[in-house]
């Protein structure tokens, strides 16, 4: 008799050997909904964590640099001014840190609960042009990525949103072959232009855009002008606006 395998332990490992087992690209179904949510809500939380850890290091850096006036203090007069200082630099870290995890939470809270991954049929697939994309490998869906037209958008300009890929199954040309279909439907279907907004510490995601023909743009979602971003995970985090022209792609 065959040894039997449970199906998650399938999974896993067909995950484990994904770089030779090609995922298939497809339309959101369904079906897909909260395989989708699970993804957003779990890739943004790593994405909070991070943020979260950049603005940490940096804050402890200066306060490790101001730490030498209260030790100085505290040699001259009293080791209370010293104590004081720490006191009150755990307490800012953790006003930053929870701070930093609310917002992040009530973001996915918005999104889940009244944004567009509420219901991805009704905010990406029966609207003309807006679509959604999931990787599927083993019957589970292990990335994704939309592209939509918001109301104050241009006409023939469309957002590249909620690209996500499971961190086992990231590097191994998933997120390219999703960009790939977005692109070839963007110029099946006339869409002039397709933007986007990042942020500077989340280098593979800019790498992954940059190697995709994306270029910086000087505007932002809203139209307004934005600066020359700095792209380093140890500086402070800011938007990057890209954009991809699709009319000066060749044809499909
Ligand atoms: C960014 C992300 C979608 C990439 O997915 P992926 O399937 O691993 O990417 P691919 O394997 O298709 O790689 C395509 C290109 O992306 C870039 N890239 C991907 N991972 C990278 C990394 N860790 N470091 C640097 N560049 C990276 C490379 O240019 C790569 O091309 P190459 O393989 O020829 O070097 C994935 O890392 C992810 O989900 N990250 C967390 C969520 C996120 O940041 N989303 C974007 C929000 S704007």
């Amino acid at each position: 008799m065959a040894p039997s395998i449970s199906r998650e332990k399938l999974a896993s490992l067909t995950e484990n050997n994904a770089d030779r087992i090609l995922p298939i690209i497809r339309s959101f179904e369904r079906k897909d909904q909260s395989a989708c949510q699970n993804i957003f809500k779990d890739g943004y939380q790593e994405f909070i964590k991070s943020i979260t850890v950049t603005y940490l290091s940096l804050l402890v850096r200066y306060i490790v640099m101001a730490a030498m006036f209260p030790i100085l203090a505290a040699v001259i007069w009293s080791a209370w001014i010293f104590a004081v200082f720490v006191v009150m630099a755990c307490m800012v870290l953790a006003f930053i840190g929870i701070y930093l995890q609310l917002t992040g939470w009530l973001y996915i809270n918005h999104t889940l609960k009244s944004g567009d991954l509420k219901d991805i049929e009704e905010s990406y697939m029966s609207i003309q042009q807006s679509h959604l994309w999931v990787a599927e490998l083993n019957g589970r869906v292990v990335g994704m990525v939309g592209l939509i037209h918001e109301e104050n958008f241009e006409q023939g300009v469309y957002e590249l949103k909620r690209m996500y890929v499971v961190p086992n199954c990231r590097k191994k040309g998933i997120a390219r072959n999703l960009i790939n279909e977005l692109i070839s439907h963007a110029k099946t279907n006339r869409i002039k232009l397709v933007i986007l907004k990042t942020t500077s510490t989340v280098v593979p995601a800019i790498q992954l855009y940059m190697k995709n023909g994306f270029t910086f743009s000087s505007a932002g979602l809203n139209g307004k002008l934005t600066d020359v971003p700095v792209i380093n995970k140890r500086s402070l985090p800011q938007d990057i606006h890209l954009k991809l022209d699709i009319s000066s792609l060749a044809a499909p």
